[in-house]
């Protein structure tokens, strides 16, 4: 919910602001901070729509997280402790979004993230040592081959090179840094394609590297290239309604598959995918559906049909760091929050470094086996 006046060019929140202040808190204020599905519900029965429209979606949301991490507080756990209990153990494996493109950057991608995956690594600190060892080596490559302004980071960190078209040349330049620092089998690569931003409804297909593609030729392209290059993720191949064409490649090619755009963290719409196979794993984000307890529930009911749950940043993100909590209580075993650049995203990676410490002889990177960690 934003304010739409001219304050802030129309972004201004003091709408939301206010419900919470004026609506919600009243509501509230006696509640047991430990009762959050209760808590979350008496949120979601006061704004009374479908889709958190009246009280703002980003009113509910920053409620619904105050109260985990107050009640994590006074009961005197840490907020992964909270949500995950006694057995939170598992380090998330990180995708890294080393080169941006689609919606993310002013760049000529139409893939929105070229993602490394350290996934050979021994635990979370030496995945994010290694993970930006590559991030240090890719900015040569880039500098020599795209030119000195490619250097320019977008939204979630990664580089912007001039005149890339090629999802390919990406992940050339990734691999060639991974290589040149004895990485080879340490790194899997991931893709967020985000397709729906290049399809052109329209014309009722895609837009990829000045081309226009039906879903068959998208497969295509997306089997060659899992067949040329070591890509083991990809995030919303497909434009968000085609749960068939999200199907038949999650059939043919034995990698991760991840609905993101197309679930939106929604049970109704994993359900959904789950009946038809579309996909085979749940990127989770708070914030698609407003409460704690839903997002909760969403990514129990993908836990228990085989789904993998990738724990997700927003390309907004801010440097709160619930979020690295969230993928440990999980056991997520995946977390995709960005460069290893960046205040916002440095701040999820720097917590979950303290809890790795925390947890001691009791934590488990995840690595190899990011989708099924358990
Ligand atoms: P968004 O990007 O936060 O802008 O949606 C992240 C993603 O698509 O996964
Ligand atoms: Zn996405």
């Amino acid at each position: 919910m934003r304010d739409g006046e001219k304050r802030f060019l129309g972004f201004g929140v003091r709408k939301a602001i206010q419900n919470v202040e004026n609506v919600i808190a009243p509501q509230l204020t006696r509640m047991d901070v430990r009762d959050q599905r209760e808590i979350d519900q008496t949120m979601i029965e006061l704004d009374g729509t479908k889709d958190k429209s009246n009280l703002g979606a980003n009113a509910i949301v920053g409620v619904s997280l105050c109260v985990a991490k107050v009640a994590a507080d006074s009961l005197e756990l840490p907020l992964y402790r909270y949500i995950g209990s006694a057995n939170a153990n598992i380090l998330p494996t990180p995708l890294l979004n080393l080169i941006n493109g689609g919606k993310l950057a002013a760049t000529e991608l139409d893939f929105q993230e070229h993602i490394v995956m350290p996934v050979g690594a021994k635990s979370f600190f030496e995945a994010m040592r290694m993970g930006t060892e590559v991030y240090l080596e890719l900015a040569k490559i880039m500098e020599r081959d795209w030119g000195r302004h490619s250097l320019n980071t977008a939204d979630e960190g990664g580089y912007t090179p001039i005149g890339m078209k090629d999802p390919r040349e990406a992940f050339d330049a990734e691999l060639e840094a991974i290589e040149e620092l004895g990485y080879r089998d340490e790194f899997v690569l991931g893709i967020d394609a985000a397709a729906t931003h290049f399809y052109n409804e329209k014309k009722k297909n895609y837009i990829f590297m000045e081309r226009e593609m039906n879903r068959e030729q998208m497969i295509d392209f997306y089997e060659d290239l899992c067949s040329a290059y070591p890509v083991k993720s990809i995030e919303d191949p497909l434009m968000e309604e085609d749960f068939e064409g999200f199907a038949e490649l999650t059939r043919s090619l034995n990698i991760q598959i991840v609905g993101d755009d197309l679930f939106v963290t929604n049970v109704e719409r994993l359900k959904k995918g789950i009946e038809e196979g579309a996909g085979n794993a749940l990127l989770w984000k708070v914030n698609q559906v407003g409460t704690l307890t839903e997002a909760l529930d969403t990514a129990e009911f993908a836990y228990r049909n085989g789904y993998g749950v990738q724990v997700s940043e927003r390309s907004g993100q801010t440097e709160d760091t619930w979020l690295a909590d969230m993928a440990v209580a999980l056991n997520a075993g995946q977390i995709k929050t960005g460069a290893p650049c960046r205040g916002e995203r440095i701040s999820q990676y720097n917590r979950l470094f303290r809890i790795e410490e925390e947890l001691g002889k009791s934590a488990r990177y995840a690595g190899k086996n990011f989708r099924r960690p358990l």
